[in-house]
């Protein structure tokens, strides 16, 4: 009995814990919402009878960020990596593009570029010099787990309507079927004013399990010694191929919008679900991308980004 009790005083004592504690993803939900309520979008919603005529976006994807590399200054500066604008001060990226072995850490992060319709609008660009990066205190290569960085943008990027952030999916599970992914697909060092095309690619998400089979000789190579674990995710056309993210768009977003905004639970913001970070060949059947799940590293973006 004197046990029972025992474990009811300490049951009680962290039921009490937690309820003095915020719980882990309700920081980047207020802010998220915090965002998307300041949008003409929400105005609409939230005050129907001032509504506001919306203008067109010029971008699709709002919160995808270039990363740039250069060894000098008077050297051009090579995109080689993506990234997503989750707070206006922060990048999601992978760890692995924190630094590229032939032009050294990364250095410059873009915003604006990526559009479909129109050609480059280059004043909706804007570019920042890379502040802190930090990798997940877990991400030891050449082993490809825990593939995840946030870079900091110095100054401070200015949101708009057409440069936005995309909010983090705070849910393991993912009800969305059609996610895309994003990146500028190829490792050319496009110049600054890039006429590279951001390539988007409609992907299903693969189980754990399946896509655990194509990855047999990195298993054996150790790289993924533990096999695809539940912070990574996969996805891909696992029958057909062909859709898929390819090198360059390593640290680029999984995301998807949801189809109902209501601008109290949900909003017309992109939410990431993954970050870029493997693949074998692109696009090859049964081989998937492997993406780091960004629902089971919130508690560690929280506590950086929103601190
Ligand atoms: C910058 O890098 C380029 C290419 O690696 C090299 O040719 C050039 O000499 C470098 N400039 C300086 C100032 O180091
Ligand atoms: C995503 O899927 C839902 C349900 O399957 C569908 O209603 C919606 O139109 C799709 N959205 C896009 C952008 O394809
Ligand atoms: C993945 O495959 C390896 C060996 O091929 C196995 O040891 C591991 O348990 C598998 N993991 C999952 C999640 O299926």
């Amino acid at each position: 009995m004197i046990a029972s009790e025992d474990f009811f005083i300490k049951f009680l004592r962290i039921v009490f814990l937690f309820s003095s504690v915020v719980t882990v993803g309700e920081k980047a939900f207020q802010a998220c919402k915090n965002y998307a309520q300041t949008m003409l979008e929400c105005h609409n919603i939230l005050y129907p009878s001032a509504r506001v005529r919306v203008p067109i976006d010029f971008l699709l994807y709002p919160h995808m960020v270039l990363i740039g590399f250069r060894k000098n200054d008077t050297e051009q500066v090579a995109w080689k990596c993506g990234g997503t604008l989750i707070s206006n001060k922060w990048v999601l990226t992978a760890a692995h593009c924190a630094h590229d072995p032939a032009s050294g850490p990364a250095s410059i992060l873009r915003l604006g570029t990526a559009t479909f319709e129109f050609d480059e609008l280059e004043e909706l660009a804007q570019e920042r010099v890379v502040g802190e990066v930090i990798s997940h205190p877990e991400y030891k290569p050449p082993s490809k787990y825990n593939d995840i960085a946030l870079m900091s943008a110095e100054p401070p990027f200015v949101l708009s309507r057409d440069i936005r952030v995309a909010c983090l999916q705070l849910d393991d599970e993912v009800k969305y079927k059609n996610l895309t992914a994003i990146g500028f697909g190829v490792t050319a060092s496009g110049a600054r004013s890039g006429s590279q095309t951001l390539m988007k690619v409609d992907v299903d998400i693969i189980e754990n399990a399946v896509c655990n089979r194509s990855m047999k000789s990195m298993i054996k190579r150790k790289v993924l010694a533990r096999g695809i674990i539940p912070d990574q995710l996969c996805a891909g056309d696992y029958v057909h191929g062909g859709r898929d993210t390819c090198q360059g768009d390593s640290g680029g977003p999984l995301q998807y919008m949801e189809d109902r905004v209501d601008c109290v639970n949900t909003f017309p913001l992109h939410k990431v679900i993954g970050v870029t970070s493997f693949g074998k060949d692109c696009g090859r059947k049964m081989a998937p991308g492997v993406y780091t799940r960004v629902s089971k590293y919130i508690d560690w973006i929280e506590g950086i980004v929103w601190p």
